[in-house]
């Protein structure tokens, strides 16, 4: 029986720190399933194991440790990016033999998906199939990975391992974030899967199950895509290459801004955020810059503990976190 669940997510457009965040409490050893519950390898999770980088897609990240990961229902899968991911893991020296599934009720990404994304510019897509497999998914077209032989080794009927094994304590790692959810987010500039911590629970558990909600942010804002984001200030720059702001997926240079803090007290409300996470204060401490938009309005601050200070009593009951450190929070 599920014992309990914690669910990881992002508060922004994506590439706010996910990945770490799983990586580092899958290692408390308190979880028995690490499980990805929406979107395909459109994401890129970064992560670091003893100095050494490690890139994730559609994979979760409890692999790296040893923990059985799941692609979930609510994820669309490329297989053959699948195996390719399978492959780069064993070569990064991870052991994934009977560590890695994928739900037999998820979709795939079929070449006809690729192709159509392929030609995409109005949204900047990740051009991975992933809008066109779940338009087929919800027009009842789709192809699901119980329907693909290659797959059947790995495939897993989440009903029968959550509720038949004795102890099940899972993890759920989003991938996009709250600013690129169908609904919440700025649409059309969205991906097209849901980001929030019900996308999590429709993969298959009770919301009284459900203990912590780890909420992913970094001190200033990124985004990938096509609307212009990036206000013209060269401070933007400076950031982009102090944080290597640079998409894991497609390497295109992420758009930078401050830290909208409008955006983010509205997602810890809807998500109900127990745990806040905020990365990278160290690029905004090398350059001794510390602004927010709160209300619509630009605030600048002239200390890192100013602009702390101000965070944290805008989001009272929820716990902080401030990370510089790559592998760690
Ligand atoms: P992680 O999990 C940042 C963006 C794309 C585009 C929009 C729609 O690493 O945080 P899609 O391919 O999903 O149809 O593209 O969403 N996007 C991401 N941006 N991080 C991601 O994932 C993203 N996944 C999609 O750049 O603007
Ligand atoms: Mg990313």
């Amino acid at each position: 029986m599920i014992q309990f669940f914690d669910v990881v997510i992002d508060l922004q457009s994506g590439d706010s720190g996910k990945g770490k965040i799983s990586n580092s409490l899958i290692q408390s050893q308190e979880y028995t399933h690490s499980v990805r519950f929406n979107g395909s390898n459109n994401a890129g999770h970064t992560i670091y194991k003893e100095g050494k980088k490690i890139v994730t897609h559609s994979i979760p990240s409890g692999v790296i440790h040893g923990v059985k990961s799941i692609i979930g229902p609510g994820c669309v899968v490329n297989v053959d990016h699948f195996f390719n991911e399978l492959n780069y893991l064993k070569n990064q020296g991870i052991d994934v033999k009977n560590k890695v599934y994928i739900a037999n009720n998820a979709h795939i990404i079929t070449d006809n998906h690729l192709k159509e994304d392929s030609s995409e510019v109005k949204i900047g897509t990740t051009k991975r199939g992933n809008g066109p497999a779940y338009r087929d998914k919800y027009d009842r077209k789709g192809i699901r990975a119980c329907d693909v032989s290659e797959l059947q080794p790995y495939l897993i009927d989440v009903y029968d391992e959550f509720y038949t094994s004795n102890d099940c304590r899972i993890l759920f790692e989003g991938a996009q974030g709250f600013c690129l959810d169908v609904d919440w987010g700025d649409y059309p500039y969205v991906t097209s899967s849901h980001c929030t911590v019900g996308s999590a629970i429709m993969n298959g558990v009770p919301p009284q199950k459900l203990r912590k909600v780890y909420g992913a942010i970094k001190i200033y804002e990124t985004y990938v895509g096509s609307k212009k984001f990036e206000p013209d200030d060269e401070i933007f720059s400076k950031i982009r290459d102090l944080g290597c702001e640079y998409g894991a997926t497609t390497n295109r240079p992420r758009q930078c801004n401050w830290l909208n803090l409008d955006v983010i007290v509205k997602a810890a409300r809807i998500n109900g955020v127990t745990d806040l996470i905020i990365s990278k204060m160290d690029i905004l401490r090398q350059l001794r810059s510390w602004s927010v938009y709160r209300k619509g309005k630009k605030l600048t601050f002239y200390s890192e503990n100013s602009i702390k200070e101000f965070i944290m009593n805008e989001l009272k009951g929820v716990n902080f976190y401030w990370s510089d450190n790559p592998e760690d929070f």
